[in-house]
């Protein structure tokens, strides 16, 4: 059995042939900022860390990268709660820092995609600082959600909608006279008043937002809570409790109301403005496919997040079905498919797969590490084959798993906090990234990290794995090196499914020029038998691979990559 030996990763250029299409089969990789590298010793990442590390993903192959909220903000929701959209958190750095940033990734090819986040604001924004000082009947709590309570006294929220995060969608303010007074909605944590986008001022200023950093040179904006922005007239009741439960089931009135798609057709002309490289990627979480769909018509976002490809266990028919509903419901309005199965509020996919299947996306157990990693290797070398653009999750290609043994006083996430610990594991995968085999928080920085690393983070690091072969590093390097230098992978809009055992997948993808390739990916415990598909490229697992003239033995719980 050969393994394919890969040159150089393909240069990225900004002038490729076609720019207007380089977000279609791109592989974009998210940064978390406070977690990727810090420059000055607080503990805190920062824009200097990430521009210095920016050659670790120019070597480890992607295309772009993007970069969560780095924005002033008090950071009562880890950024997600922005003060001012135009400035950067002094913790991260300030505008020079973005600039110098987003110059140097240009330079080395990198596209850079910035968060945006239209559906709250922080309680520190001046507009909803100056709404409250201004008291009820002010114009400017017209901007955001307030109302009078129910209620003999207004002592109860206007309606029953619970917030993500846990307790009451809404919050009660404090007059100006003193008095307890009107109500403001927060689908997240209180301190993330949400905006009224029928009022015209809040459009109008999120077009100026998006036209500052366009001016910056950012390559487009990943859409935070893409589907809330428009809430369902006169903000009627649920009727039930335990609403989180609903969600991403079933019609909400707060979520994935018509009404969003207007505000997204005005963004477009706007990003249009500037050519048709700039992209804008949806953060929305429908109830299926062919809601999210309608997110990227052409005259909307360009992509959307694969939530549901996400949230599917590591099983064939489960896969199957949501590779082939997601292509379908995608084909008809011209978007590109995307794949994700890691990123900031979700268990990594690692520690997913250690454990059994029913358990959500966020699980508080680190199950079987071994079989957690195997299986991850899996399935990002399944995804990296689909069709489409694929994400990655800073982190991912060192096969972290979630850490899963942080105490409760060190974890920030507020959704922890609000829901007394129920669904808020997102501090374990925010765990800062390792560097270094030793040293201060493992080359993250020299002043330890804001989250604790677990003491054998050093093996897990870029420098243990760089050239090592077999490492979860290398691996990745190798299969995005493939992913490049093959046209089959990555393009298109669908995939000819092969005969297969059950729990195997069997898919071949024909490139223009005629040249064939087959993924197949073995789900089962047990290893399974295959015709032999041609040259093998690149497999997630080797060990227990066996190729005779016509039969191969595909290990358990392992994809691999084939031509020929
Ligand atoms: C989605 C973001 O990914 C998450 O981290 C954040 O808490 C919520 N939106 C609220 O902004």
């Amino acid at each position: 059995m050969s393994q394919h030996t890969v040159a150089q990763p393909r240069t990225v250029g900004l002038t490729a042939a076609s720019p207007s299409g380089w977000w279609r089969d791109a592989v974009i990789y998210q940064v978390y900022p406070r977690s990727f590298a810090d420059s000055n010793g607080d503990g805190m990442g920062d824009l200097e860390g990430i521009r210095t590390r920016l050659p670790h993903l120019k070597e480890l192959g992607v295309d772009a990268v993007w970069l969560s909220p780095f924005y002033e903000s008090p950071q009562a929701d880890a950024g997600y709660d922005v003060a001012d959209y135009r400035a950067v958190a002094p913790m991260f750095g300030s505008l020079l820092d973005a600039d110098a940033l987003i110059r140097d990734a240009h330079a080395l090819g990198l596209r850079i995609i910035v968060d945006v986040v239209p559906n709250h604001v922080s309680d520190q924004h001046t507009w909803f600082r100056q709404a409250v000082q201004e008291g009820p009947g002010s114009p400017l709590r017209r901007r955001f959600h307030f109302r009078p309570g129910k209620g003999e006294d207004g002592e109860l929220p206007p309606n029953d909608w619970e917030s993500i995060f846990g307790g009451p969608a809404w919050s009660r303010v404090t007059e100006p006279d003193g008095t307890p007074g009107e109500w403001y909605l927060h689908l997240f944590a209180p301190e993330q008043p949400d905006l009224n986008w029928e009022h015209p001022a809040v459009d109008d200023e999120f077009r100026s937002i998006l036209r500052f950093w366009l001016d910056m040179g950012i390559d487009g904006f990943r859409v935070d809570v893409a589907h809330g922005l428009v809430k369902a007239a006169g903000l009627p009741d649920i009727g039930t409790r335990d609403q989180l439960k609903l969600l991403g089931n079933d019609a909400m009135p707060f979520f994935d109301q018509d009404g969003v798609h207007e505000i997204y057709r005005g963004w477009r002309k706007v990003v249009a403005e500037y050519g048709d490289d700039r992209v804008l990627v949806a953060e929305a979480w429908t109830p299926t496919v062919e809601r999210t769909a309608l997110y990227v018509r052409p005259d909307e976002l360009h992509q959307a997040f694969n939530f549901h490809y996400l949230s599917t266990y590591w099983d064939a028919d489960e896969l199957r079905d949501v590779i082939d509903g997601s292509l379908d419901a995608m084909r008809p309005v011209g978007a590109p498919t995307t794949w994700v199965l890691s990123n900031h509020d979700v268990t990594r996919h690692t520690t997913r797969f250690a454990n059994p299947p029913g358990l959500g996306t966020q699980i508080g157990t680190e199950g079987d590490v071994r079989l957690g990693l195997r299986r991850a290797r899996a399935a990002t070398l399944l995804m990296l084959a689909l069709p489409g653009s694929a994400y990655l999750f800073q982190g991912e290609e060192l096969g972290l798993p979630d850490v899963v043994s942080l105490p409760d006083e060190v974890r920030q996430d507020p959704s922890f906090h609000r829901a007394n610990g129920q669904d808020g594991f997102r501090d374990g995968c925010r765990v800062p990234l390792p560097w270094t085999v030793g040293g201060s928080s493992y080359g993250f920085g020299s002043g330890g990290s804001w989250l604790p690393q677990p003491e054998d983070w050093g093996g897990l690091s870029v420098e243990a794995q760089t050239g090592e072969p077999g490492s979860t590093l290398e691996f990745y390097r190798m299969a995005l090196a493939i992913r490049h230098e093959h046209s089959a992978l990555g393009a298109g809009e669908s995939v000819e499914w092969l005969h297969a055992p059950a729990g195997v997948l069997a898919f071949c993808r024909i490139a223009e020029d005629g040249q064939r390739f087959v993924c197949t990916a073995n789900t089962t415990k047990d290893p399974v038998s295959l015709p032999v598909y041609g040259q093998i490229l690149l497999a997630s697992e080797t060990a227990g691979i066996r190729v005779s003239e016509s039969q191969a033995v595909l290990p358990p719980d392992s994809t691999i990559w084939w031509t020929g």
